[in-house]
């Protein structure tokens, strides 16, 4: 980032702005999420309305971020303050902290996993509780109860929950405060396509077992008869969470771009960055899965792929490579997420950076051990309530409320401020300027403003009322 006159940072270049951008967007989510949360929902008809919703409603609302964000030059509370002096939108901007804190405090337990599995890989100690299979023998199935039952075990050992949290926390706030970010995003424009390059090995590798073709058909077979409006929620929630929509962190990554940056075709970029990640993760589990997954929630992909690693040649290179990619990935992610609250503690409150970090950073650490503890670790923690049959706890629980509901009411809030507040001519205006073209886009991006998002939203929550749905 540069230092213009005004004091702020700037992107060095549009390529660091996709990088930057697509390294929130690009995460657990993809990764982890996209594929437990298809096997969830149904497979291929779930997949497509999350396509859909990416298309029809998740780039508008990414359009709608940059926009406020570049304009404001501001973190998300003072965009607010600054756009609509005196009003209440400003909530919208509190609404997205608040968000921020909550995402933050549950993905920071998983993306401790990746430091957990990273380690284990390394030591061999999956060797000894793993044993190898064959995969040519078709009776194999992918969940096998040895991975399934360490991953059980591991996530369940309340002290390693909380080790692999507050270590996951603290490198996160590490990059935060600054230190290493100039080397993170060098590493990343190294480490996203070399992702990339593993995802395409995983998938060659799913693509030769046995039960490809029905994992694929599971995948990719859109069956209607078990879509219900649960399936819609999830499908929305999902497009907002993995492009780190709703809650003001494209808002805050838009307030570093200069004037004459094409944010149209950035915020294209980063939407089809993102979406061809998960949909690849879809491709390198269901075909292991060879069909829709018995048991495992949010295990699945760490369940599957060290059952399939321990089953190659050089299984565990590939481990230790594709957990070290996947930790730099939710890193990316994570930092994002703490920048939101850290700015607005430094912009809104006047903390000083330092103080910001470390009290945002504790916070939410603290935050999330009841997440960490909810996966077996204290029952009642782990059992709060039943959803298609089988105990959720915690960290599901702020999945679903964090992750998707309130994302969804802040990727409306913001809809509703460019349409209702701020106007659409001078958001478009503001897209236009570096990008000329997108005010032939005008109709289009209004009504998925002004009528999509809005019904999407308004009719989920409606939804959830009526049917008492929500929590199953
Ligand atoms: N988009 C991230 C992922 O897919 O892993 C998660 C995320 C980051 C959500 C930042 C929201 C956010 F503001």
């Amino acid at each position: 980032m540069e230092s213009p006159s005004n004091g702020r940072g700037q992107w060095g270049s549009r390529i660091g702005f996709i990088m930057a951008a697509a390294g929130s967007a690009i995460g657990l989510g993809n990764i982890w999420r996209f594929p437990y949360t298809t096997g969830q929902n149904g497979g291929g008809a779930f997949v497509l309305l999350y396509l859909l919703c990416t298309v029809f409603i998740g780039l508008a609302v990414m359009w709608a971020e940059l926009a406020i964000g570049r304009a404001a030059q501001r973190s998300p509370v003072g965009a607010f303050k600054a756009l609509a002096p005196g009003s209440a939108w400003k909530l919208v901007g509190y609404l997205g902290i608040i968000t921020g804190i909550g995402i933050l405090s549950y993905y920071g337990v998983v993306a401790g996993w990746t430091v957990g599995y990273l380690i284990y890989s390394a030591s061999g100690s999956l060797d000894t509780v793993i044993p190898t299979i064959h995969l040519t023998d078709p009776a194999v199935h992918m969940e096998s109860a040895h991975a399934s039952n360490f991953f059980g075990a591991f996530v369940a050992n309340s002290k390693l929950q909380i080790l692999f949290l507050v270590v996951f926390m603290g490198l996160t706030m590490v990059v935060v405060l600054g230190g290493v970010r100039k080397g993170i995003e060098r590493l990343t424009k190294i480490l996203m396509p070399l992702l990339l390059v593993m995802l395409v090995g995983l998938i060659i590798n799913g693509m030769l077992q046995p039960k490809a073709m029905a994992g694929l058909r599971f995948y990719l077979w859109p069956d209607f008869d078990k879509v219900t409006g649960m399936t819609f929620v999830y499908a929305l929630g999902q497009a907002f969470f993995s492009l780190s929509l709703g809650m003001g962190a494209m808002l805050t990554y838009g307030s570093y771009m200069r004037k004459s940056d094409n944010l149209a075709t950035s915020g294209i970029y980063v939407v089809i960055f993102d979406t061809v990640i998960a949909l690849m993760a879809g491709f390198m589990i269901f075909p292991i899965l060879g069909g829709a997954p018995t048991s495992a929630g949010p295990g699945l992909v760490f369940v599957v792929l060290t059952q399939q690693f321990q089953a190659m040649p050089a299984g565990n290179i590939v481990a230790i490579i594709f957990f070290s990619l996947l930790a730099i990935a939710a890193l990316t992610s994570t930092v994002s997420l703490l920048e939101v609250v850290t700015s607005f503690l430094v912009d809104d409150l006047k903390m000083k950076r330092p103080g910001a970090v470390l009290l945002s950073g504790t916070g939410i650490a603290l935050l999330g051990i009841p997440s960490a503890l909810s996966l077996g670790g204290v029952k009642w923690l782990s059992n709060l309530y039943t959803l298609d049959g089988k105990g959720q706890g915690f960290l599901d629980l702020m999945n679903f409320i964090f992750g998707n509901v309130l994302l969804a009411v802040g990727a409306l809030g913001i809809c509703l401020f460019v349409v209702l507040r701020w106007k659409p001519k001078n958001a478009i205006e503001e897209i236009a300027t570096g990008a000329p073209w997108f005010r032939k886009l005008r109709t289009v991006w209004v009504v998925a403003l002004a009528v999509l998002c809005p019904l999407a939203v308004l009719g989920l929550l409606a939804y959830m009322a009526i049917t008492g749905k929500a929590l199953g």
